[in-house]
Parts: C-alpha cells; structure tokens; sequence
C-alpha cells in the first residue's frame, strides 16, 4: 500500500431505455402542462423501463458491461462491485449478486449502497477507498435506478420528476496524482417524512393496507426538499472547494445529481461557476436518482482532460449529502 495511491475512473458505461415519458404523455396522466414542467424543473422528457420482466439489475448489468468492456477488462478481474439504489430488484439479494452472476464476475463480492440521491458519491468514495487501502485493484460502481416502479402515475408531485437509467464506472489505482482527492459526505434524518417510501421494509411490510395507502409510491413534499436541497448543494460544494483550496477557475466541472435546473444553477452560482462548466443532462433523462452522477460523466466524456478538476455534488433523501473532489 502506497500513500499517493489514489482512484482513477478508467471507463464509464451507461444504460438507459429506449421508451421516452415526455411532458406531452405526462399531460395526459395528470393535471399539468409541458410550460409549468419545463420551467419548474428544466425536464422535458424521461426514460421509462417498460419491460416488467426487468428490473433495476438488467440496467445495472448492462452500464457495467460497457464499463469493462470499454477498458478491455475481463470479468473475472473485478474484484468488487457496489451498486448504488433505491430500487433494487429484490430486498435481498442485492443487486450486485445479481450483476455479479450475469456479467461472470466470479472473484467478485459486491453489495447495495442506499443513500437515494447522494447514493453514487456514497457508493463512489467507498470503492476509492477500497482502491486506496490497496486490496482491491478493480472495483466497478455503478449507480442505477428503476424509478418508475415506485412513482404513482396519478400523483404530479412525483411522477413529473423521475426518470430510469443507470450508469457504471470502473476504478482503478493510480500513482499519477489524478482520481479521487477528497469527499465530504454528510446525512441528517431529522425529517425523514419530507422524502420518502414508507412500504414494504420491515416496520410496514407489504400487505392489502400499505397497498390501498399507496405507501409502496415515492412521496415528497416537493417545496421544502427544493429549498433543503438548493442549501444544502451548494453548501457542501463550497465547503469541498475551501477545504482543497480551490477557487473557480481551478474547477473545470461541477457535476451536479439532477433533481432540478433550478437547484443545479443556484449550487453553480454559488459556486462561481458559468453554465458552460455545469453538466446538465436533467432535460432529457429527468431525475434517475443514483444514476444522474454516473450518466453525466459518460455524456461529457469526451469533453474531460486528464487533470481536470471535477467537483460531484449530491442531495437526496434522508436526508444524504455528499461532495467529492475528482481529478479526472
Ligand atoms: O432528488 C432528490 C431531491 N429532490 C428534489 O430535490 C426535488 C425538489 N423539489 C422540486 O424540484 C420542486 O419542489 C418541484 C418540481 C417538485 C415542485 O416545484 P415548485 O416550484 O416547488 O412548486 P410548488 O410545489 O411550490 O407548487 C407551485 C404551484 C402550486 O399551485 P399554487 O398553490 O401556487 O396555485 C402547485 O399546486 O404549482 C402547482 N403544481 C403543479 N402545477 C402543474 C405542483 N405540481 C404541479 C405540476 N403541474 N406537476
């Protein structure tokens, strides 16, 4: 073990349905208009997982290959495999078993990280230390969400915002100085109820009650969790940039979770940075939870340097928080 080991993103994959949900299909399920979503949240269209034969695994599966295929690895060379979710096919197994098995992982561990929408920076930081301890030499992370099996289609609170997909990264160490530098991760569970699905873990296990109660559906209370999150995003990615002694112009990308154009804006502005430095996929993919991170790498990979600075910046329910300093 090295001191200056650090991890390094060497692939990014991604899956994401071929079905679209736009606000056109959206105004036909409720009472809203394409305006009133485009203005309030930047999201015009999402995609939705229709086959009900396959569950948040097949995405995860399917982001990770691309990952290691792209690196030209095998298989049987990842060592672990950490899935960020909120959806994942079973209560147990994880997720990960469940890639594990159809990728040929066979030297693999892997389990679920749930942390909601600060899950990828969760599941991200775990596997650089996991690299960085210099036990582990490949380690795959992949944050992936089949949302629409938890929205409620009548409910246009919800069901406006979220979208499916996942994304997969591959890490591996490097003494070159670029790879993770430094995260801050934070969760307050003071006002769990803000955001929340109250159904099917152990203290309301699924029965006829918590059906009828639609307690297996995602529930939030949109304005106070918009106001926590523009705070609490724009706090944590300060307080990343301060602590690394970095100022604006040191920052090449924020990448921010997409919950909202206008908390990804408030947290660029906080931070000084001009749009051109802010990647936004959100119009186009919606809110996927732990896969809006992952999904904006892979859609600017092509625009990264070696050595840029990239700040993550999540916030979700929990409430979770989480930054992270990433040399690219
Ligand atoms: O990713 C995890 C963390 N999640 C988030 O960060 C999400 C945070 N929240 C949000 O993004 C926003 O709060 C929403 C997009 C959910 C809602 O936007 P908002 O600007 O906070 O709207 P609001 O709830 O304050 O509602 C404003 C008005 C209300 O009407 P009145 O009372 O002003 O007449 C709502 O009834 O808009 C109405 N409204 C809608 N109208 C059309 C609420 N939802 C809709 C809708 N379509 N879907």
């Amino acid at each position: 073990m090295s001191s200056s080991l650090k991890a390094r993103i060497t692939s990014v994959g991604h899956f994401l349905p071929d079905d679209k949900l736009t606000n056109a299909d959206l105004e036909r399920l409720v009472e809203t208009n394409d305006e009133w979503i485009r203005t309030r949240t930047g999201i015009t269209e999402r995609r939705v997982l229709k086959d009900p034969d396959k569950g948040t695994s097949y995405m995860a599966e399917r982001a990770a290959r691309e990952a290691i295929e792209k690196a030209g690895v095998d298989p049987t060379e990842i060592d672990a495999i950490l899935v960020a979710t909120v959806t994942p096919d079973y209560m147990f197994p994880a997720t990960a078993c469940l890639v594990q098995k159809r990728l040929g992982c066979t030297n693999a561990f892997g389990y679920d990280i749930l942390a909601a929408c600060s899950g990828f920076v969760y599941a991200l930081s775990t596997g650089a230390m996991m690299i960085e301890s210099g036990r582990y030499k490949k380690v795959l992370v992949i944050g992936a969400d089949k949302m629409s099996s938890i929205i409620d289609y009548t409910d246009r609170a919800t069901c406006i915002i979220f979208g499916d997909g996942a994304g997969a990264v591959l890490l591996e160490g490097t003494e070159d100085g670029t790879g993770v530098q430094d995260f801050i991760q934070r969760c307050d569970g003071d006002e769990d109820e803000l955001l929340c699905m109250r159904g099917g873990g152990s203290k309301n296990p699924a029965s006829h009650a918590t059906v009828e109660e639609k307690m297996h559906f995602i529930r939030q209370d949109g304005k106070t969790v918009f106001k926590k999150a523009t705070e609490a995003m724009a706090d944590i990615s300060m307080e990343i940039m301060e602590k690394n002694t970095l100022d604006s112009g040191d920052v090449a990308w924020l990448v921010p979770h997409q919950a909202n154009q206008r908390i990804i804006d408030a947290t660029a502005r906080r931070m000084g940075l001009g749009t051109d430095k802010v990647m936004s996929n959100i119009a186009f993919y919606g809110n996927t939870t732990a896969a809006t991170i992952p999904l904006c790498l892979y859609d600017w990979q092509d625009k990264l340097n070696r050595g840029d600075n990239l700040i993550l910046s999540a916030f979700g329910g929990g409430f979770t928080a989480g930054a992270l300093y990433l040399k690219w």
